[in-house]
């Protein structure tokens, strides 16, 4: 899932994010400094902009890719958030409020694959803008 989809820049951060999630090499990962959290981040980062273009395109069919490379990386920061290695750096102490809003972004991130599949192009706009609001809301408190 996560070979056909990346390329370039996205290409070295994937490789990492598979090599932490195969549990022998999570050690390697920590301590590089990798953090699940911030790799979770650049990847929707990439994700978001790609799902943004194709938004304003009407293109569901690249909206749906761009969601599918998502896969996995969601598990692997709530893994971080409790083994200790992801550190959110501010009001770290309200992880379950984190959690909770992290789930939550996730599966509106769902919907819009859903909205993505069934070429609701109305439902794909609104669903990004809530998403891009959910960006800025997380970041606020936790960033
Ligand atoms: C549930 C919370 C949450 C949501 C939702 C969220 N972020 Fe973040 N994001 C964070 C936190 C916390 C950090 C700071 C991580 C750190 O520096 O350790 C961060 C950092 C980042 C960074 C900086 C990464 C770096 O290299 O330091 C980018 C870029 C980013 N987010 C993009 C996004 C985008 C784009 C979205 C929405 C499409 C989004 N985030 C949604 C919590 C969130």
């Amino acid at each position: 899932m996560y070979k056909k989809k990346f390329v370039f820049a996205f290409v070295s951060v994937v490789l990492t994010v598979v090599a932490a999630t195969a549990g022998n090499h999570e050690h390697k990962a920590v301590a590089s400094g990798a953090n699940p959290l911030v790799e979770e981040m650049i990847i929707l980062d990439g994700v978001f902009r790609e799902v943004v273009s194709a938004v304003a395109l009407g293109d569901s069919e690249r909206v749906h890719k761009a969601l599918h490379s998502m896969h996995g990386t969601m598990e692997k920061t709530h893994e971080g958030v409790h083994h200790g290695t992801v550190k959110i750096p501010k009001n770290s102490h309200r992880v379950k409020e984190f959690v909770k809003m992290d789930k939550q972004f996730h599966h509106e991130l769902e919907a819009l694959a859903h909205a993505a599949h069934k070429n609701d192009t109305k439902k794909m706009t609104a669903l990004t803008q809530k998403l891009l609001a959910g960006c800025v809301s997380c970041h606020k408190t936790f960033r």
